[in-house]
């Protein structure tokens, strides 16, 4: 397989951005120099031990428990540590042909239409998430042994909402969305050309939002709440939609 198969061709059409799975040939060869690899043993059992997660204290939306969480990580009831950054979280998404990849972005907002985050609505992520409108969201809260994962479909955030974001940031970022043409190959200096070109450009005026800039929400049918214990006996909480509108609690095995 190339690495334009590997990696899709970000100035091709936004339906299709990483073709085909990976072929028997690649399959093949990686496993004829797999034994030549060094491998990377890692021994450590880290113990994770956070408050146990139980039913009778489970909010009965996913969003008032994410509320309540989210809360608690940035400002910790006594006993629990303070979560740097808990709005950073892993957003995967998938081509149209399955193929997934994952990255981090920051949480900007949550309410009961769903979990919204910012970006470039011409990078590979917004590709694929045209191509195939769904996505997941993996929070990962170390300091307090905590992962919660969101499923849903997508939509971009009204037009208004990006704009009134965009007014909040920093003008060097304002000028970034403009200058930045995401996750496509570029040369050594076109980042650095594109701003002075858009420093110029926008000199003694305000910074406007970009067309290809703007938010994304994910409207959630799936979310899990994930508290690390000893042993690997971890609490799993489940929620899923249900036709009737309402959330389905279920406990999972760890
Ligand atoms: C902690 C962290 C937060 C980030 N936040 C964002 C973000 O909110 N929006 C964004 O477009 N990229 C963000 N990035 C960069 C992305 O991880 C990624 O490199 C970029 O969006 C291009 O991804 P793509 O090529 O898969 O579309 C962040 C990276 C890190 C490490």
């Amino acid at each position: 397989m190339s690495a334009q198969h590997m990696f899709g061709d970000p100035s091709n059409s936004s339906s299709q951005p990483n073709p085909g799975p990976p072929s028997p040939t690649r399959s093949t060869h990686r496993a004829d120099s797999i034994s030549k690899h060094k491998l990377v043993q890692i021994t450590s059992h880290n113990q994770y031990t956070s408050p146990r997660l139980t039913r009778e204290i489970l909010a009965p939306s996913p969003l008032e428990q994410f509320r309540t969480w989210f809360a608690e990580a940035q400002s910790p009831p006594n006993g629990l540590p303070a979560v740097a950054e808990p709005e950073a979280t892993c957003i995967s998404t998938s081509t149209a042909a399955g193929i997934p990849s994952a990255r981090m972005v920051l949480l900007r907002g949550v309410d009961e239409r769903g979990f919204v985050f910012f970006t470039n609505y011409t990078s590979r992520k917004s590709r694929e998430l045209i191509a195939n409108p769904h996505a997941s969201m993996t929070f990962y809260w170390k300091e307090q042994a905590r992962q919660i994962r969101v499923v849903g479909t997508v939509e971009k955030v009204e037009r208004e909402e990006s704009e009134s974001y965009f007014a909040t940031r920093p003008r060097g970022s304002q000028l970034g969305a403009w200058a930045s043409q995401q996750s496509k190959e570029i040369g050594e200096t076109t980042l650095q050309d594109r701003l002075d070109k858009f420093e110029k450009e926008f000199e003694g005026k305000e910074v406007d939002c970009p067309e290809h800039w703007g938010g994304w929400r994910i409207d959630p049918f799936e979310i899990e709440f994930w508290s690390g214990h000893t042993s690997r006996l971890h609490d799993r909480f489940r929620y899923l939609l249900q036709d009737n509108g309402e959330w389905k609690i279920d406990r999972l095995s760890p």
